[in-house]
This record gives structure tokens, C-alpha cells and sequence, in this order.
């Protein structure tokens, strides 16, 4: 049963002008509760904006998104954002530098709608923190009164991936969140990603340049090609994928 579906999903970008773009082109495409996806193509390929236009951050020109059987198409991105986490690839957006891990934290729980669980820090609260922050298995249990904004990159990153997922959202979109960190720590949260990924069966988008993840991770994989999905590979075909024929899908558009 289809879980997230997006029907003839079409967005220009400044019409009738000089800069005119035509991203996303008649975009069907058909989500399983469960799917990692992992998405890959060239610079300006329409990426980002597949993700965009699922969490709603612009109106589509025509077409329309239904999730869980309900039409989202006219639902504002705050409203879709109960339900839609999303991480990105710079470790600076999505966080607070000036707050604590543990503040950070709060803001993301609370933000989902929990009404028990109002900003606040109480100490039962901050232990929840911790007990989440050691399944990164990364030392973060003992900076939640760090500010969010002296931690490295990688570590910010892992700590967005864990607010993200937290109170597991419906629908997980990652645009590119391991690219700004150097290669050890890409593997680290790439591996994280997955264990949460799987262990919640969080339903899953991650856009990713590094087409050694991309066939690493996930049970499916599309390919996207001038604001079209030109490849849409499952299960076991992308099981035999390999990264020259990945190298030779590309070359060939
Ligand atoms: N909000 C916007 N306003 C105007 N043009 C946009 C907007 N978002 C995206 N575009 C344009 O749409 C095209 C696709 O952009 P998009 O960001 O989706 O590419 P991408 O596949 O994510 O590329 P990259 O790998 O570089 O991140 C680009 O030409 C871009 O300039
Ligand atoms: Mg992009």
C-alpha cells in the first residue's frame, strides 16, 4: 500500500522571465511505509526541491501530495512539519548555536506537539536527553550544557539527526547531512542514520552525492535528471547495482 504519493507534482520557478526554471517536471512517485530512499543527481538536478515540495515549502504549480490518504497539497510546511522531520546539510541550520544541547533538544521535542511537554528542563527531561544522546554512542550524554554552537559539525549533525527522530516523524528527509563533514565522521552518522532508520521504520528520503551510500543504504533508489525522475531502482536491482553502472546511469544524461 502506497504510504506517500505524489501525483504529476509540477514547479517552475520564476515564470515568464529571464530566469525562468522548469525543476520538477510531472514528478509521480509512490512511497512505501517504510522505503529508504536514497536520491542522487547532478547539480541543479531538482533534489532539494523534491524534498521541498514535500514538506511544503512552496505551492505547486499543478499536480498534488497525498500522505497517509490524506491530500497535503494545500497544507502549510509548519502543519506538515508535525509529522516531516528534516535534516540538512549544513550542521548550523536547524539548531541553535546560542542555546545547550539539553535547551535544543526541549525545543524540538515540544515543537512536535506533546502538550505534557512544554519547554522546560526539568531534570527528568534532561535525563531523557542523555538516555537518548548515549545511543550515539559519540561521548554527547556529557554536553548537555554545552552550547549547541561550540560542538563540531559531526557532532552537530548527529545531535540534529536525533531531534529529528526523536519522537519518530512519519517521514524523514535528509538533504545531503553528511557532505559538510570530513569522511570518518560521514560514516559515523551515516551509520547512525541507518540503525535509527531501521530500528524506528521511519519512512525515508536521503539525498546524497557519495554513490557508495547511495547503494548502501536503503531499499530503493531514484535517480533524478533535469526535474524528472529518469531511474527508480528496489530491492533486489538495487542489491546488484554497482557504482560503475551508477557512474554510467549519470553520464548518460
Ligand atoms: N526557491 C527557489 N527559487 C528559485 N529557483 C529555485 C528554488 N529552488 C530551486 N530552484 C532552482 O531549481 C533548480 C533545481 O534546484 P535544486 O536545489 O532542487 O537542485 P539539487 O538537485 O538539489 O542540486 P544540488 O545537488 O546542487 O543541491 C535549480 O536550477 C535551482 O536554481
Ligand atoms: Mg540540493
Amino acid at each position: 500500500m502506497s504510504f506517500i504519493k505524489l501525483n504529476n507534482v509540477d514547479k517552475t520557478f520564476f515564470p515568464n522571465s529571464v530566469r525562468e526554471h522548469h525543476a520538477l517536471k510531472n514528478v509521480s512517485l509512490d512511497i512505501k511505509k517504510g522505503d529508504f530512499i536514497t536520491v542522487i543527481g547532478g547539480n541543479g538536478a531538482g533534489k532539494s526541491t523534491l524534498l521541498n515540495a514535500i514538506a511544503g515549502s512552496f505551492s505547486l504549480d499543478s499536480g498534488s501530495i497525498v500522505i497517509n490518504g490524506v491530500d497535503v497539497t494545500k497544507t502549510v510546511e509548519h502543519k506538515r512539519a508535525k509529522y516531516i522531520s528534516r535534516v540538512f546539510q549544513n550542521p548550523m541550520q536547524g539548531t541553535a548555536p546560542r542555546m545547550t544541547v539539553a535547551e535544543n533538544m526541549a525545543l524540538s521535542y515540544s515543537r512536535v506537539g506533546k502538550k505534557f511537554f512544554k519547554f522546560s528542563l526539568t531534570k527528568n527531561r534532561k535525563t531523557y536527553f542523555k538516555e537518548q544522546l548515549l545511543t550515539l554512542n559519540l561521548g554527547l550524554e556529557d554536553r548537555l550544557d554545552s552550547e549547541m554552537g561550540v560542538l563540531s559539525g559531526g557532532q552537530r549533525q548527529a545531535i540534529s539527526l536525533l531531534m529529528a527522530t526523536m519522537q519518530t516523524p512519519k517521514l524523514l528527509l535528509l538533504d545531503e547531512h553528511t557532505a559538510a563533514l570530513d569522511p570518518k565522521t560521514q560514516q559515523i552518522i551515516m551509520e547512525i542514520t541507518d540503525k535509527v532508520v531501521k530500528e524506528k521504520e521511519i519512512t525515508t528520503l536521503m539525498i546524497t552525492h557519495n554513490i557508495n551510500d547511495a547503494l548502501k543504504y536503503g531499499n530503493r533508489l531514484i535517480v533524478l535528471n533535469q526535474g524528472e525522475i529518469v531511474k527508480d531502482i528496489k530491492n533486489e536491482d538495487k542489491e546488484k547495482l554497482t557504482a560503475i553502472d551508477i557512474f554510467n546511469m549519470l553520464d548518460n544524461f
